[in-house]
């Protein structure tokens, strides 16, 4: 019995089910073990490998707002600053480097007053407008559809675009979809190869809206309900693209919304059959781990208990894709409809001296930990969730990359994304994990995630996150099913939570090889150093 086997039961949150395999362990083990020597224990299941984790849970938001984009990316072809093409290299290539599988653009809020059709032809002429949603800036538009998708082929990423529903029109996203990808005798396939486009792009992922009950045009769930099968009827499949469209949804917890939308729109994915097909593939979840909004907190400048607040706050996530997937199962049992959280992660205050509607955030040892956390929750929910897009990729939220002009560093979350990109398409293992508990101020959450994987060529990744800041643990991990022989480890750690990179100092928060385990029998223990986040490779 596989108790901790999270697909079956999504119901419990990681730290129940990490309890309730401590509460079976010591009621039911016909020894006599002291329930201490069970915690720090984990068990993977390598001879019964689960569901694949889609590369696009690796995915990130870019949007029009403070220097994401606009300095962030894109720089111009006339910038001293090395480009292709208008973007700049030193990005591109970071990018490149921890696979980043899908980047979801033009917003965000953005996204409900772009049209895209300012975006399009020669820059010169290209209309101006205002950002209302991120400080009122002047949006120049020399950032359109030709230059998106041509950072999703310089990066190598899945292009994911978000119409406008809430000022835009059902013709103009109809159109926009033509754009891209028809490549038939009609007036958009014209304009796309006046402006440059022979070839029509493949485009997958459209999001038909974006946070609706808010920015997105202030609907009810039923309003929405109705413009979603408004919308989405009109967005055809051209020639063999398929589109993957993505309904949004309310609120973190709002879970009537869920239900409305899903009773309306059960059963319509594109592979049902019938005319009345294709309406929602995906269902989108938007979840911030802030604790206050009215007082996020510095991203550097924090105690222990705001260290412990956040990872308790992050681990919500679990329970949010749990709730939610059980409502879908009421009307999807099959999974056919998936989640995808395209927005996520930390959000605090912004650094001083910056403007407040750009977002700009620092990057330190506490945003790895939340965001490795996350992706091992989406390593259990890989049955429903399709896709994910940590906010923002550059200079905006919890970053992978900040830029200062020609200057780029890549924060500790880059080096978390690059530690875990070995489970792209690798196909998730099950396990059981006993972890004793971080406690602090009379609170208390597991001390220790986990995560494992095999990939196509047999290799097996083990990830371990030790979030207690104080305190080394050792973890006795058995792998059963095979006798697999460790190759390396890797480990991202510093001496203190607040520790961050700079562009003075770029490489105070890195990844480094990693020594700290030792083969025993058929067990392997790996030592994890206080707040540490561990990576080991093991062939089969
Ligand atoms: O990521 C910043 C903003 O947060 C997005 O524009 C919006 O969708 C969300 O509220």
């Amino acid at each position: 019995m596989n108790l901790l086997s999270t697909k079956k039961s999504k119901k419990n949150s990681a730290m129940t089910k990490q309890y309730a395999l401590l509460l079976f362990t010591f009621m039911f083990t016909p020894f006599a073990i002291n329930a201490q020597q069970t915690v720090n224990t984990l068990v993977v299941h390598a001879d019964a490998p689960k569901d694949t984790i889609s590369k696009n849970i690796y995915g990130q938001f870019a949007e029009h707002l403070g220097r994401c984009i606009y300095g962030g990316i894109w720089v111009g072809e006339n910038s001293s600053i090395p480009n292709t093409r208008g973007m700049r290299n030193d990005v591109v290539d970071a990018l490149k480097k921890i696979k980043v599988a899908a980047i979801r653009w033009p917003g965000g809020c953005f996204a409900d007053e772009y049209h895209w059709r300012d975006g399009i032809g020669p820059r010169t002429s290209r209309p101006t407008m205002v950002n209302t949603n991120w400080g009122g800036v002047t949006e120049d538009n020399s950032f359109g559809t030709h230059e998106f998708m041509d950072l999703c082929e310089q990066v190598g990423a899945e292009p994911v675009i978000c119409g406008n529903i809430g000022s835009g029109t059902v013709k103009e996203m109809s159109e926009w979809v033509q754009y891209l990808t028809s490549d038939g005798d009609n007036p958009m396939t014209e304009l796309r190869k006046k402006n440059g486009r022979e070839k029509p792009w493949n485009v997958k992922f459209w999001f038909v809206g974006n946070e609706t009950w808010g920015c997105g045009g202030i609907m009810s769930a039923e309003h929405y309900a109705n413009e979603l099968g408004r919308y989405s009827y009109f967005l055809k499949n051209y020639a063999d693209n398929k589109l993957y469209k993505i309904a949004s949804s309310g609120l973190p917890e709002d879970y009537a919304w869920t239900e409305t939308v899903m009773k309306k729109w059960r059963h319509t994915d594109s592979t049902t059959g019938g005319w009345l097909t294709g309406f929602m593939s995906g269902y989108s979840l938007h979840f911030y781990t802030v604790n206050d909004w009215s007082k996020k907190g510095s991203a550097t400048n924090f105690t222990e208990n705001d260290w412990f607040a956040t990872l308790s706050k992050t681990l919500e996530m679990d329970e949010l894709i749990t709730r939610h997937s059980a409502i879908m199962d009421k009307y999807d049992p099959q999974k056919r409809i998936g989640v995808t959280v395209d927005e996520w992660g930390n959000w605090f205050d912004v650094e001083p001296g910056t403007n407040s509607s750009f977002l700009y955030q620092q990057n330190s040892l506490r945003d790895a930990m939340v965001a490795a956390l996350n992706l091992n929750i989406f390593h259990m929910h890989t049955d429903r969730v399709t896709m994910t897009n940590i906010a923002q990729m550059v200079n905006v939220l919890q970053s992978m990359i900040l830029t200062d002009k020609e200057k780029m560093l890549l924060t500790p979350t880059y080096h978390v994304f690059d530690l875990y990109k070995v489970h792209q398409d690798a196909v998730v293992l099950p396990f059981e994990l006993a972890s004793e508990d971080y406690e602090l101020s009379g609170k208390k959450i597991p001390a220790i995630s986990a995560t494992a994987s095999v990939d196509a060529a047999g290799l097996l990744h083990i990830n371990l996150v030790n979030v207690n800041p104080k305190k080394s643990i050792t973890v006795r991990c058995t792998i059963k099913g095979v006798t697999p022989k460790v190759l390396s480890g890797k480990v991202l750690t510093s001496d203190k939570m607040q520790d961050h990179n700079t562009f003075e100092q770029p490489e105070k928060v890195g990844t480094k090889q990693f020594t700290g385990f030792k083969a025993a029998g058929d067990e392997l223990r790996v030592d994890l150093p206080s707040k540490s986040i561990v990576v080991i490779e093991l062939k089969k």
